[in-house]
């Protein structure tokens, strides 16, 4: 990676309500808590497009709040055109990979997609953050805390590589 520009994160879920905000939130916030925010473009985005527009999860953004994460932004899609603008695209599920590996790419195609929870230490052989969407708040409490473990891995080995 070009050490003098932004490494480029894309966080995808299914939805983008739920996971891939958390994730873009507390990634920032532990990067801004680490001094290192400049260093970074973080966003996320949805493969299905049923919630594009829409804020994240109002239970997903109370668990972030209980954590001093505020969430932002709005759902979108992901599109061809992020496959060049990210240097790591990072979905949640396989069925996320999937889908992504479904997607047209441009000619420019830089991304490299990898499972999220690949950096989980405690993942335990199982590398899918589950889907919340349909469960109760203990499913959220506990995506959160995968979330934020992986976050604090990923974020870690990324300055790694900076400052190699
Ligand atoms: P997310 O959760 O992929 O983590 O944002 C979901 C949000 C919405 C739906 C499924 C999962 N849905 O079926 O509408």
């Amino acid at each position: 990676m070009e050490s003098n520009r932004p490494v480029r994160l894309l966080f995808v879920c299914l939805g983008n309500i739920c996971r891939s905000p958390l994730a873009e939130g507390v990634f920032l916030h532990l990067a801004r808590e680490a001094g290192v925010e400049g260093l970074f473009e973080v966003d996320s985005a949805g493969t299905g497009a049923w919630h594009v527009g829409e804020a994240p999860d109002p239970r997903s953004a109370e668990v972030a709040i209980q954590h001093g994460v505020k969430l932002r932004g709005r759902a979108r899609s992901v599109q061809a055109a992020d496959f060049a603008t990210f240097d790591l695209i990072l979905g949640m599920d396989s069925d996320n990979i999937r889908n992504l590996e479904r997607l047209p790419k441009t000619d420019t195609t830089r991304a490299r997609v990898m499972l999220f929870r690949e950096f989980d230490p405690e993942s335990d052989g199982d590398l899918s953050v589950p889907d919340p969407y349909y469960g109760g708040a203990d499913g959220f409490d506990r995506m959160f805390d995968i979330i934020h473990r992986s976050c604090t891995a990923l974020l870690r080995k990324l300055l790694e590589a900076h400052d190699r």
